[in-house]
């Protein structure tokens, strides 16, 4: 048995509601990539957590290298040279990279003999020789604060490799990252398992696993379905197995039924911070029963073009109407009553109160109004009536039903919380940025299926994704932008995915 480097035993982890962990088993090798798939609460993260010792299993064995072990912090799961990258990274904004990567972990020398201090000259060195072996490039001295998100990452990754981890667990690595970003990380996970190191990781992209995994285990509810060999199964497989029923990779659409325009903008303009132009001299309309999409890589404008329409950002020049009142200077909560929905890209920071239970985060754009708030009283029982239906009819999975605290569920299931608000608000002009990000094909199916009936039911959809399948499988009206500028918009049926792709590498129209 000594081929497995991890093996853990009839492993059960119990939280207040759901058995997050029930029953499972799977021993890794050495040397292999072990990918972990599952949908949005399945409990991949808990897992992996026990690995890492920030949970004790209820019940079960851990073994590591053949010896049973207890893992009770992960200092300990340091110890054994077990790493894991988070799925939200645990970095200090205000250190250096190197600061970041040093902290808590490079014994103090002593300075004159008996003051405490570190070597950040040899530490940084060390750093250097991890980044070129890995191809994990990163300038040291760079405040966090100062780097982007796939940076960080590298940082995450670099930290696990000096505390000399050789076994690598990475949480949903791809979900952050932009597609170039993605086969970048593949590749540096793919050069780790050469080195020798074992890699377990997570997610719930097939493509992801079919690229690089060996083997794949698959959780459904809690419970092991199966281990497979990826290169003798297929992605549907995977697939089937791992929602537990029967997938569709084909999004049905119905024929588009146009109506009047209900949003235009015309030679937008946006500045950011800096004063310079990000959105620039942008126009275009969406009408009733529409979905028009704006795709691109992340960071040409995209964005601030959905902030600008919703208020967040203002405009520094050009115009947006909605059903033909000029709406360029009106406040945000102006525009939500005058009928423009969100479902913004930063789920945790701008769409959600964590801390508030799901019953209210679902009230949460209308709790001012009956029956929520009758003569001023807040009704309880209609934010439970509410919160019940909207969780059986979108799919919303919490441990405790309405009274969940929203910090405690999937990231998957937040966002279905709050399309599901979105969508009840029922306003006439929806924006979704990057809906389904992070989510698993489960939840995408059921996202996607809500949009179409929202734009069947005549509501005009702006969808902003970077996920290139999504945006031609919704999209009636296909924009792209580029570096600011709108490139081309063009019906749907007209383009495909290649020429799309092409305008997102700046390739102009005719
Ligand atoms: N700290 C926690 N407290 C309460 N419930 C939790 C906690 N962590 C996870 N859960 C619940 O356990 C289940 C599995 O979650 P998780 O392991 O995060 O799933 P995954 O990583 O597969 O998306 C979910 O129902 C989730 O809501
Ligand atoms: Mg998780």
């Amino acid at each position: 048995m000594d081929e497995y480097i991890v093996e853990m035993r009839h492993i059960t982890k119990r939280f207040p509601g759901v058995v997050a962990n029930d029953d499972v088993s799977v021993s890794i090798k050495k040397g292999e990539i072990f990918a972990l798939l599952g949908e949005n609460g399945a409990g991949k993260s808990t897992l992996m957590s026990m690995l890492f010792g920030m949970y004790e299993p209820d019940e079960g064995e851990i073994f590591i290298r053949g010896k049973k072990v207890k893992i009770t912090s992960p200092a300990q799961a340091t110890q054994l040279n077990i790493g894991m990258v988070h799925q939200h990274f645990k970095l200090v904004e205000n250190y250096t990279i190197t600061e970041n990567i040093v902290l808590g972990q490079e014994p103090p020398s002593r300075f004159m003999g008996f003051l405490p201090s570190v070597d950040i000259k040899g530490s940084n060195k060390k750093i250097a020789e991890l980044s070129k072996r890995y191809g994990l490039e990163v300038d040291p001295r760079k405040k966090i604060e100062d780097i982007s998100v796939s940076t960080r990452q590298r940082v995450e990754i670099l930290k696990m490799l000096y505390r000399e981890a050789e076994i690598l667990i990475f949480d949903e690595p791809t979900a952050v990252l932009t597609p170039q970003e993605i086969e970048f990380l593949l590749d540096i996970i793919r050069e780790l398992r050469n080195s020798g190191k074992t890699i377990i990781l997570i997610t719930h992209k097939l493509e992801e696993i079919k690229k690089v995994a060996d083997r794949c285990a698959i959780l459904n509810r809690g419970k092991l379905v199966g281990v497979l060999d990826v290169a003798s199964t297929t992605t549907k497989t995977m697939a089937n197995m791992m929602v537990g029923r029967e997938v569709s990779f084909k999004i049905e659409k119905n024929p588009a039924n146009f109506g009047p325009e209900v949003l235009n903008v015309a030679g937008l303009t946006v500045k950011n911070q800096d004063g310079l132009q990000v959105v620039k001299n942008v126009s275009f309309s969406v009408r009733r029963g529409e979905i028009f999409a704006i795709a691109g890589v992340s960071g040409n404008g995209q964005i601030e073009v959905a902030d600008a329409i919703t208020g967040l950002i203002p405009a520094s020049g050009g115009t947006i109407s909605l059903n033909g009142n000029d709406i360029t200077n009106s406040g945000v909560r102006e525009r939500t009553v005058a009928g423009i929905s969100y479902i913004p890209e930063d789920r945790q920071e701008v769409g959600l109160v964590l801390d508030f239970s799901l019953a209210e985060n679902l009230a949460m754009k209308k709790y001012f109004r009956e029956p929520f708030c009758e003569k001023g009283i807040l009704n309880n029982e209609a934010f439970e009536e509410h919160g019940k239906r909207l969780i059986e009819e979108y799919d919303i999975r919490s441990g405790q039903g309405i009274s969940t605290t929203v910090r405690s569920m999937s990231g998957g299931n937040q966002q279905k919380a709050i399309v599901a608000r979105e969508i009840e608000l029922s306003s006439e002009l929806m924006i979704f940025v990057q809906p389904t990000r992070g989510l698993d094909i489960g939840a995408i199916e059921n996202i996607h299926r809500q949009i179409l009936a929202q734009r069947d039911a005549g509501r005009a959809i702006l969808l902003i994704s970077l996920e290139l399948d999504e945006i031609i499988g919704l999209a009636d009206t296909i924009g792209v932008m580029y570096n600011g500028e709108m490139l081309n918009i063009a019906p749907a049926e007209t383009l495909t995915a290649n020429q799309v792709g092409e305008y997102m590498m700046g390739v102009k129209a005719e």
